[in-house]
This record gives structure tokens, C-alpha cells and sequence, in this order.
């Protein structure tokens, strides 16, 4: 029996273990902290469970508009802390049972070391015939400006926050910066975001970056791009066009870096990132690598398909397609931002041939009874081929997968008409933004020749 051994138990190890295990090996996954990984313990969930809670806040704000008359000034900062604690250790030991269920050995120790053949912690020693790395990432810091966990936070400690503070200053408008200035906009918190490039969120569509940037500054979020950090002393900030802030909390948000067991192995890498190939072996053979610490996406769904590909090829020797794949992004929220695929620009810049069409949600009847008109699904097509979406809406990130479904499976854009859309939905503005995109949509007026 093949026997596997696997570092980290975030979404990529744990997803590849019960994978493996499925197929028939033997499979021992070591994990140092929690399983779950960032995405479970420090990530995607406990952040959700926040925003969840934020947006509640910022919902009941709005509720008068709706004919409903409620005080809703006050909260409990730390009872929304205690339910997402209490989600996160709920998930944590279902996952636990789970894993146990597949019979997969779980070492909940840290690896001190390891090569072709065996993996080390403090009380075991494994022979394994296969190796997978999973060691994920950690957040990025800016030299200078370190996270002390008093005055300057990243995306592990703002977690452990037990007060909400005045104000704070967000460094980087990525989805973790952009997230957690809704949340504490939402709460009350003054929040300025700075941005080193020219444009918030600078890796979507310049139509999503603008839409977010008129969303945040609607929350009363500043906002200073192309901007810098300079320095900081006696907690007053410098910034590098002139400006010098005093917030009470600063938070650093501009990326993460990868984290590897030690080991005398010498492996390949890429800005610290493991160099794999297509079928996510290193440059040692009979080691992978899969999810952050390869680089390819940092996200947790990357993580979770790259799993089942390797698992694949290795059991079965199906080749794996994921460098060809898109990987969807979403910006949690309300409304929510998803995209996959090309953007205007960089289709521009290519010089490639694209039809585009950019279909407002406020068209859409159930918009307008939610109250949720600002929005948009930006379409960008050649021939009858898709190649990229970006939508800003309520439910984006649901929406967004009837374009990749088709795409991933080279149907034509048309083929998306010949479903019925129930109405009223958000989902009808999918077909009618199809419509659109040939000057056939029945919600919006005849354009004039
Ligand atoms: P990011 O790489 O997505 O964004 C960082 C931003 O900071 C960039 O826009 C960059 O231009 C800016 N930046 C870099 N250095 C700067 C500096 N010195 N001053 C000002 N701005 C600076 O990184 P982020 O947001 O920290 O997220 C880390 C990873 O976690 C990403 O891969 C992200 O996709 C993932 N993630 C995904 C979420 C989701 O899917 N909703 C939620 C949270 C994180």
C-alpha cells in the first residue's frame, strides 16, 4: 500500500489526505496548530463569520427604508468575536472527525525535519513513499513596520482584537485589505486604506476597482492611492505623499509569504515559492508541493482542486489541467465582487480582439426590492468564446460560476440562453447580460443608430 505522508492541514493537505485515502493508500498528514489550516482557523471563515455579522450592521441600518422602525445602535463587540470562535472550533472537530473517519493518521506535531524518504517531529520518525507539501503561507510584512499586535496587526492578530478601536489605517487594498475596511466602516470604525498602486484592488477590472472604490468611500472609507507608507514613530504615521496620520490601530494587509519545514533538501523556488511542475512535483523527485506555498493562487478553492488533481495523477495518472484552469477571486461583502478570467486591460494590452458588454444590476426587478442596485456583470467575449467575467452584485460570487462552467467546458456564451431564468432573481441578469452583449437584452432601451 502506498503510504503518504503530508505537512499542513490546511484546505490543500487535508483535501489531498481524504482524497488519498479514498483511493487506497495510507496516509499520514502532520499539522503543528489546527487543522483547518488559515483558511479555517485564521482566513476565509473566521472572517466571514464577521463580515456576516458586520453586515447584519449595516443592513439594520438601512431597515427604515424597508418600512421597519428598530433601534439598532447597539452591539456586542465580543459576542460577535465569541460566535466566530465558537464556528471555528465547531468546523475544527467535525474536520477532525472526518479525517478520523478515513482513518488517516493525524500527527498534531510541528516537522523539524525531513528528505526524499522520511519525515522528522520531535517524538516520530515516518518512512514515506510520497511526500506532499503544504506548508502554506503566512502574512507579508513591511520591513520597519512589524506586527506588534498592540498598535500594528496583520491578518492573523487583527483576529485576536478584543476592543473595536477609533480608527485605523489599512495598508494594501487586496481582498484582505478591502474586507476588513468594510467590516470596520460597518462597525463604526474610522478607516483610511492606502494603496501603493494607482488603483484600489489593482489586480481586477478597472470597472471593479472604480465600483469598490464609490462602495467604500459610500461607507465613508478614505481612501489614498499610489501611497506608501514612510515611516512610523510614536505611532504617528508618515506617509509618502505628505500626509501624516494618527490612528489607533494600523493594519498590514499587502500579501503573504510561503513557510517551509527545515530541511537539507535544495528546492527550486520562486520569491521563496516552490517551483512544481504540471503535475506539482519540485524539483525533488517524488515531492510535491500543492496549495500557497507552490505560488500558483493563494486561495483556499485553488488549494482544494489542486488536491484532487494530484490525488488523480497519482492513483490513476491522469494528467492534471490546473495551469489551464481560472480560478475565481471573490471580494466578500455587500455586494459582493467576483471575477475570473481576462480583464479589459489586459486584453488591451495584448492587443487581442474582445467584444465586451457591462450590464447594470439596477435593471434587474429584485434589485430594486433589496434595495441593491449598485452593480454591474461585465462580460468580455471573442467569437463565441468567453474570456473573462467580473461582476459586482449581490450574490457575484454564485452568479459568476454559470460563465465558468460554460467556459471550462468551451461552450459557447450563447449556450448560457437556452436555460430558463427564474424571476425575479439576480441570476436573470446573467441571461440578460448575455442578451446584452448582442444588443438583444429585453431590460435595456433600444440604442440609438
Ligand atoms: P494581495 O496581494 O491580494 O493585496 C495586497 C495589496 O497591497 C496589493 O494591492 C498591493 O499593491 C498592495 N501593497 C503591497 N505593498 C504595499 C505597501 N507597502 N503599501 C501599500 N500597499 C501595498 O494580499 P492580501 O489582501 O494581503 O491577501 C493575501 C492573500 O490572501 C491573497 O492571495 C488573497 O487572494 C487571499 N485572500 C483571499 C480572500 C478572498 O478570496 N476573499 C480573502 C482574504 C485573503
Amino acid at each position: 500500500m502506498l503510504k503518504i505522508g503530508i505537512i499542513g492541514g490546511g484546505p490543500a493537505g487535508y483535501a489531498l489526505a481524504i482524497k488519498m485515502a479514498q483511493k487506497g493508500c495510507s496516509v499520514v498528514l502532520f499539522e503543528k496548530e489546527k487543522l483547518g489550516g488559515t483558511c479555517l482557523n485564521k482566513g476565509c471563515i473566521p472572517t466571514k463569520a464577521i463580515l456576516h455579522s458586520s453586515n447584519l450592521i449595516y443592513k439594520t441600518k438601512a431597515l427604515s427604508t424597508f418600512g421597519i422602525d428598530i433601534n439598532t445602535d447597539n452591539f456586542d463587540f465580543s459576542k460577535l468575536i465569541e460566535r466566530k470562535d465558537t464556528i471555528v472550533s465547531k468546523l475544527n472537530k467535525s474536520l477532525g472527525m472526518l479525517l478520523n473517519s478515513y482513518n488517516i493518521e493525524i500527527i498534531n506535531e510541528e516537522v523539524i525535519s525531513f528528505d526524499k524518504e522520511q519525515i522528522i517531529t520531535q517524538n516520530t520518525k515516518t518512512a514515506c513513499d510520497i511526500i506532499i507539501l503544504a506548508t502554506g503561507t503566512v502574512p507579508a510584512q513591511i520591513k520597519g513596520i512589524e506586527a506588534d499586535n498592540q498598535f500594528i496587526y496583520n491578518s492573523d492578530g487583527i483576529l485576536t482584537l478584543e476592543k473595536l478601536p477609533k480608527s485605523i489605517l489599512i495598508i494594501g487594498s487586496g481582498a484582505i485589505g478591502i474586507e476588513w475596511s468594510r467590516i470596520f466602516a460597518d462597525l463604526g470604525v474610522e478607516v483610511t486604506l492606502i494603496e501603493a498602486a494607482e488603483r484600489i484592488l489593482p489586480i481586477a477590472d478597472i470597472d471593479v476597482s472604480s465600483r469598490l472604490e464609490r462602495l467604500l468611500k459610500k461607507k465613508r472609507v478614505k481612501i489614498e492611492k499610489a501611497t506608501v507608507v514612510e515611516k512610523i514613530e510614536c505611532n504617528e504615521v508618515k506617509l509618502s505623499n505628505g500626509k501624516a496620520l494618527n490612528p489607533e490601530k494600523v493594519l498590514v494587509a499587502i500579501g503573504r509569504t510561503p513557510i517551509l519545514p527545515n530541511t537539507e533538501l535544495e528546492f527550486k523556488t520562486n520569491k521563496g515559492f516552490l517551483d512544481v511542475d504540471k503535475n506539482f512535483m519540485t524539483n525533488i523527485p517524488n515531492i510535491y508541493a500543492i496549495g500557497d506555498i507552490n505560488g500558483i493562487s493563494m486561495l483556499a478553492h485553488s488549494a482544494t482542486h489542486q488536491a484532487i488533481e494530484l490525488a488523480e495523477y497519482l492513483t490513476q495518472n491522469k494528467q492534471p489541467h490546473f495551469t489551464q484552469k481560472d480560478i475565481p477571486s471573490v471580494i466578500y461583502g455587500t455586494p459582493e465582487a467576483a471575477w475570473f478570467g481576462a480583464t479589459e486591460q489586459m486584453l488591451i494590452e495584448s492587443n487581442l480582439q474582445f467584444k465586451k458588454v457591462l450590464f447594470p444590476i439596477s435593471t434587474i426587478g429584485k434589485a430594486h426590492a433589496e434595495d441593491e442596485i449598485d452593480g454591474f456583470i461585465k462580460i468580455l467575449t471573442n467569437e463565441e468564446k468567453i474570456l473573462g467575467v467580473s461582476i459586482v452584485a449581490p450574490e457575484a460570487s454564485s452568479i459568476l460560476m454559470q460563465f465558468l462552467v460554460a467556459k471550462e467546458n468551451n461552450l459557447s456564451y450563447k449556450s448560457i440562453l437556452n436555460a430558463v431564468y427564474p424571476h425575479p432573481t439576480f441570476s436573470e441578469a446573467a441571461f440578460e447580460a448575455i442578451l446584452a452583449l448582442d444588443n438583444e437584452s429585453l431590460s435595456l432601451p433600444k440604442i440609438k443608430e
